[in-house]
């Protein structure tokens, strides 16, 4: 037996991304849980962020943004990007959250995150009160001390990374669990 509820926006596990706009100067802080991947090549992916914040109006000026995967070690500050705005406070102040000069576009990253994507904006709609940003990543930096092999990105080391996971529509934080298996890889087990 199942419960309907009815169109509900309700979906997890999502990573709590730190996405920053701005200059050095001038840089904001925003938490954003629904971000995803949109296509492989070029290397782009999707946030959506409400119309009535500071953001919004901060990405469609700058042209770009980096996204910042939070940890479980910044879980406070993080929820704070997502409970205040840019209008009233410096984020970066406020939370002692340390912006780091990116290679490529103007908004900086953050050093405590230890995967940033930096990304251009090349698309944008408004769907009902959000704002939906395509960007182009054109770098990507990831802590070298995570990384079990220095040449590959796909060695990150996720125990110690400790990403913080937002649960939406249960709202809570939670930390990763185990390793189940190898993504397409475990299928092939299954005999027909
Ligand atoms: C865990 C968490 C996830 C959030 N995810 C989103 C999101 O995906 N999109 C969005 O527009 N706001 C999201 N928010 C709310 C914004 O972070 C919040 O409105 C923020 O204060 C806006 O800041 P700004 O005015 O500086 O842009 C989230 C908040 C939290 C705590």
């Amino acid at each position: 037996m199942k419960t309907s509820f009815g169109p509900k926006k309700i979906m997890f596990p999502c990573p709590t991304s730190l996405v920053v706009t701005g200059t050095m100067e001038s840089a904001n802080i925003v938490t954003i849980a629904w971000v995803s991947l949109l296509t492989s090549q070029p290397p782009t992916l999707g946030i959506s962020v409400g119309t009535r914040g500071f953001s919004g109006e901060a990405i469609k000026t700058n042209k770009d943004f980096t996204v910042n995967i939070a940890t479980v070690d910044i879980m406070t500050e993080a929820d704070f990007c997502g409970i205040r705005s840019g209008k009233d406070v410096d984020k970066f102040r406020e939370t002692g959250l340390t912006k780091m000069p990116s290679s490529i576009v103007r908004s900086p990253i953050i050093k405590e995150c230890p995967l940033n994507l930096e990304c251009q904006l090349t698309d944008w709609r408004i769907i009902g009160r959000t704002n939906h940003f395509v960007g182009r990543i054109v770098e990507t930096h990831v802590d070298t001390n995570l990384l079990k092999d220095p040449e590959d990105i796909g060695s990150i080391n996720i125990n110690a990374f400790n990403p913080l996971i937002y649960i939406g529509g249960v709202r809570e934080y939670r930390r990763l669990g185990e390793k189940t298996g190898d993504p397409y890889q475990i299928g092939n087990n299954l005999k027909r």
